[in-house]
């Protein structure tokens, strides 16, 4: 029996969903414990490319369950979309291995107007969010006003939940209020089969002696906690977020698996010190396909920041780290990577400051390490990989003081060179 989380050791986009597709082959549940369709997790199989924003990314496995916990919020119209694209891709999901949290929060379509509306008037300091409600979402559940999926089911607690918010006064529009609580009260209907104490199921299953991941969405720079406040999403994407959005105690815990690109990248506005806006910056892009997978915005390249890895580990107790796209910097002479950081004044910091001004106005130290110039997609044995791509993860691994166990070269099930057995 094991339990596993995955989580994002940067700004999101490391690759989860290809890490915990790979690994849930042997598992028995994969449970996404916060977030919501802000995520996307693309996961590549054979000739297939599989989009997920909702579904957890055990979901291409029969003989995996998959489990929407309470701490997610969910878009049930996205939801319906996603299993219908999985079902035209060949993938049923069906209730007997599909399960959604009673007492997740729903996200409304006031939600989104308002994600919307208050990016518009943040003027010059936007979040740049996605746009998907995920903020006034979470921020309905903290402040008690919040719709969860067990309300749909009651029509006249719906109503008295959605009447009571007077969203055409926040939103300063006139809306169809009575079509939407029919809409959503029929959404949930259709949902019913889904639904579930995941709580209880899934420390049934523990009990039972099965394997768990639990999937994280985003990653530990975007945490509302540990992450670059206010430039974060409304979640705990760290390992603790875990615990509390699935209802399960922290002793079950075995493995916290941490997901860190070969280099960085950042979607959306916030500080990135180690961002490179010209040449550099557009070969990782271009190389890594680092467009956003909901938003298709561009997204931000930089080299690996190992400042910002080491607070990863710390906030989140990481076991172990996932490498991925070491291939994208294949072409790369020399590759930088970040082992500290100065600040205006010239102090050098070699832990992440939590002033938020401090933080955007560092520049990043660098030791340079030579590149290995040569294709290493189809590399599957750690020995085979060329000397200076095996010193580049064990510089990684040292400098961090966890161990790398496994490394990705590629976006397929078969990219991939297990190091130990995770
Ligand atoms: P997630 O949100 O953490 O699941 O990551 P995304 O799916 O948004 O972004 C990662 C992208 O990189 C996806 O398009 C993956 O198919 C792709 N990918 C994953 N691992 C590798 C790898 O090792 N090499 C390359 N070149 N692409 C990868
Ligand atoms: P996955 O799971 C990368 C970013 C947005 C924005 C900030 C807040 O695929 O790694 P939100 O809509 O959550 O209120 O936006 O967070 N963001 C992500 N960036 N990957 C994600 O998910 C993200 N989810 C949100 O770009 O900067
Ligand atoms: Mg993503």
């Amino acid at each position: 029996m094991t339990v596993k989380i995955i989580v994002g050791a940067q700004w999101g986009d490391e690759g989860k969903g290809k890490i915990t597709d790979i690994l849930a082959e042997k598992m028995d549940l994969v449970v996404r414990y916060q977030g919501g369709n802000n995520a996307g997790h693309t996961v590549v199989v054979g000739d297939k490319t599989f989009k997920l924003h909702l579904i957890p990314s055990g979901i291409l496995y029969k003989t995996v369950t998959c489990v929407i916990g309470n701490g997610v919020v969910l878009d049930p119209e996205v939801l319906f979309q996603e299993m219908a694209t999985l079902r035209a891709q060949g993938i049923e999901v069906s209730p007997d291995y599909f399960k959604i949290s009673s007492i997740a929060h729903v996200i409304l379509p006031f939600h989104k107007l308002l994600d919307s509306k208050q990016e518009a008037d943040r003027c010059e300091n936007k979040i740049g969010t996605t746009g998907r409600g995920i903020g006034p979402c979470y921020t309905d559940k903290i402040s008690r006003n919040g719709v969860r999926i067990i309300d749909l089911l009651n029509k006249d607690r719906l109503t008295k939940l959605i009447r009571q918010r007077n969203w055409e006064t926040i939103l300063n529009t006139n809306l169809d209020i009575d079509g939407i609580i029919e809409q959503y009260h029929q959404l949930g209907l259709r949902l019913k089969p889904y639904v579930t104490d995941t709580s209880l199921y899934i420390n049934q299953a523990i009990d039972a002696g099965k394997n768990l991941i639990l999937e994280g969405a985003q990653g530990t720079m975007l945490d509302v906690d540990h992450g670059t406040y206010p430039y974060v999403t409304s979640s705990n994407p760290v390992s603790g977020g875990a615990c509390i959005g699935t209802g399960i105690g922290p002793h079950k815990i075995h493995q916290v698996i941490g997901v860190a690109k070969a280099y960085s990248t950042r979607v959306g506005e916030g500080p990135f010190p180690t961002e490179l806006t010209e040449n550099m910056g557009e070969l990782l892009r271009q190389r890594g396909a680092e467009f956003g997978t909901t938003t298709n915005r561009p997204r931000r390249c930089g080299w690996l920041d190992l400042v910002g890895l080491k607070y990863a580990i710390r906030v989140n107790g990481l076991t172990e780290i996932c490498l991925t796209k070491l291939d994208v910097l294949d072409e790369c002479k020399s590759i930088n990577v970040c082992t500290s950081y100065r600040t205006t004044d010239g102090t050098v910091l070699t832990e992440l400051p939590l002033d938020y001004d401090e933080f955007a106005s560092c520049t990043p130290i660098y030791e340079e390490l030579p590149g290995w110039e040569s294709d290493i997609s189809n590399i599957t044995d750690y020995d085979h990989l060329p000397p200076n791509a095996k010193a580049y993860a064990q510089y990684v691994s040292e400098q961090v003081g966890v161990p790398i166990t496994l490394i990705s070269v590629g976006s397929r099930r078969n990219q991939t060179i297990h190091l130990l057995q995770v």
